[in-house]
């Protein structure tokens, strides 16, 4: 640049700087006002402008889609997709008479990651503005009902909907310092792949984010405080599922209370050391810390508002509102599962409620989905859990090694478990480790929301050969009637 060019653009700059406060309003009047751009909030306010409402989305990151689609839910499934191309093309196409000599472009591969949540962050703009929504950028914080100062300006609206989402829990003695010791937003880019993985945490983020770097030629270790791995899953599928990993080489330390976590230089390398109470210290290239996650609430006004939270959650009743009139919360910072689709679910029935009298969550069939391989999927409600309140129940299991499509798939590893009422044969719940469980789960979904008994899945048509015929015959086997096992 030109010094005397740089000048005259600094004295422009200076010149113009009030323009935008005589152009725009300083004071900007909506009907919604939503908080957060994720995929509660996005979807929320897609739905207000639908029923004919004028809504603004603020949101403090430059793009929009929130953790989910940017360093969330998209980029690890294209990064567990790639990943498990490059093992099968390694590892198994011998078997399928395919001879090929395999390298890793990672480079290359994150940068396909990249583009997957380019184009989807960019397709959440487009239907922002379709929707005549206006998007205001910058961070929100909430200074009285229907008021939200965002930089110059004061966004007013009659509601204020906050759905700002939630971050990487921290976990005390581990120190995260974004290199070495990282959250799962850094572990979706390391430069080269780690020699050692260290992974705090058996949940879904650390199943993920584990297989993925397993894959691609990590050892990696899941340091996990509890007996068993995934908790919120039936025990006996979560049971199966480790069993799984652990013969794909992911190593499980369970019971193991992580004290610290931190880099050491060691003369020109950096280490990390992991010590867990009562265990020899572990030493690794990078740990990820994948605890849970807490909710955003930071700096949004929360308590000069005095909005009721409880364990960092804002409390909110059935109509998604805060104690304070006009002010409503979804996803994420409410109670429930941490799940991209809970909150768009909660998202659209808040706006239908405010502005139709009408919306429902049916808390019982949201499903949850981990993405490993084979992917686990479960809705409704565990045999633990049936167990605790007394419910009496009938199971039925079906493996998919029985299943033809999942023999030529080269699939067979995991099964179906239904639970249904042993009174009514209602369908309580549905457990699935499997080949695209994920996909097959959606049945199991829906036949809880229409109030289906196994019978009614039993008697229901299944495409040969396909995998959902697992939960065709599983849903037979809760009769003792299984055709093929
Ligand atoms: P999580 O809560 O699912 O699992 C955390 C795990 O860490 C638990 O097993 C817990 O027992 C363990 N843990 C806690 N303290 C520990 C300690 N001191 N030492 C060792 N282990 C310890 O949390 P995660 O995986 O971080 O996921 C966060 C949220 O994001 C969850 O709500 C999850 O459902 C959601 N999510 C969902 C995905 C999906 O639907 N596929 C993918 C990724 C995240």
């Amino acid at each position: 640049m030109i010094p005397q060019l740089e000048n005259v653009k600094v004295l422009l700059r200076e010149l113009l700087r009030p323009l935008p406060v005589i152009l725009f309003p300083m004071s900007q009047q909506f009907d919604l006002i939503v908080i957060g751009a994720g995929p509660g909030g996005y979807v929320a306010a897609i739905r207000a402008a639908q029923l004919g409402k004028n809504v603004a989305v603020i949101e403090r990151e430059p793009v929009l889609g929130g953790t989910c689609l940017n360093v969330g839910c998209i980029p690890s499934k294209a990064l567990l997709e790639s990943s498990e191309k490059y093992s099968e093309a390694k590892n198994e196409f011998e078997e399928y008479g395919i001879f090929a000599d395999v390298t890793l472009d990672l480079a290359k591969m994150l940068k396909r990651k990249d583009g997957v949540v380019n184009e989807l962050t960019g397709g959440v703009a487009y239907l922002l503005k379709k929707n005549k929504i206006t998007h205001i950028a910058g961070e929100a914080t909430i200074t009285a009902p229907g008021k939200v100062p965002v930089g110059d300006q004061v966004v007013e609206g009659a509601a204020i909907l906050i759905a700002t989402g939630s971050k990487s829990a921290p976990l005390p003695g581990v120190e995260v310092d974004g290199e070495n010791v990282v959250t799962s937003t850094e572990a979706l880019n390391f430069e080269t792949v780690p020699e050692h993985l260290v992974v705090i945490g058996a949940g879904y983020i650390g199943l993920e984010l584990g297989s993925v770097w397993n894959r691609l030629g990590s050892k990696v270790t899941v340091v996990e405080y509890l007996d068993r791995i995934i908790p919120t899953m039936d025990a006996e599928i979560a049971k199966d599922a480790q069993r799984i990993l652990k013969k794909q080489g992911i190593i499980f330390q369970l019971s193991s209370k992580v004290l610290s976590a931190k880099a050491v230089k060691k003369g020109k390398k950096i280490q990390c050391v992991v010590e867990c109470e009562g265990k020899e210290p572990i030493i690794a290239d990078k740990v990820l810390l994948a605890v849970g996650r807490i909710p955003n609430t930071d700096n949004l006004g929360l308590e000069a508002l005095q909005i009721a939270t409880e364990r960092g959650r804002i409390t909110v009743d059935e109509n998604y509102q805060t104690n304070v009139p006009g002010i409503y919360a979804i996803g994420d910072v409410i109670a429930g599962p941490m799940l991209a689709h809970k909150a768009s679910e909660e998202g659209v029935a808040c706006v239908e409620k405010l502005y139709t009298g009408y919306g429902h969550v049916n808390y019982n069939t949201i499903p949850g989905v981990g993405y490993t391989n084979p992917e686990i999927a479960s809705v409704g409600k565990t045999e633990e859990q049936l167990k605790e309140t007394g419910i009496e129940y009938r199971k039925g299991t079906f493996p998919f090694a029985a299943i033809g499509r999942a023999k030529a798939l080269g699939q067979t590893e995991g099964k179906v478990k239904i639970l249904a009422d042993a009174k009514t044969d209602a369908v309580l719940g549905v457990h699935i480790v499997g080949p695209r469980a994920g996909e097959l789960i959606a049945e199991a979904v829906a036949a809880m929301e229409f109030g289906a008994s196994s019978e009614d899945i039993a008697r229901t048509c299944h495409a040969h050969p396909t995998l959902a015929e697992a939960v065709h015959e599983a849903a037979l086997a809760v009769d003792g009637r299984a055709i093929h096992f």
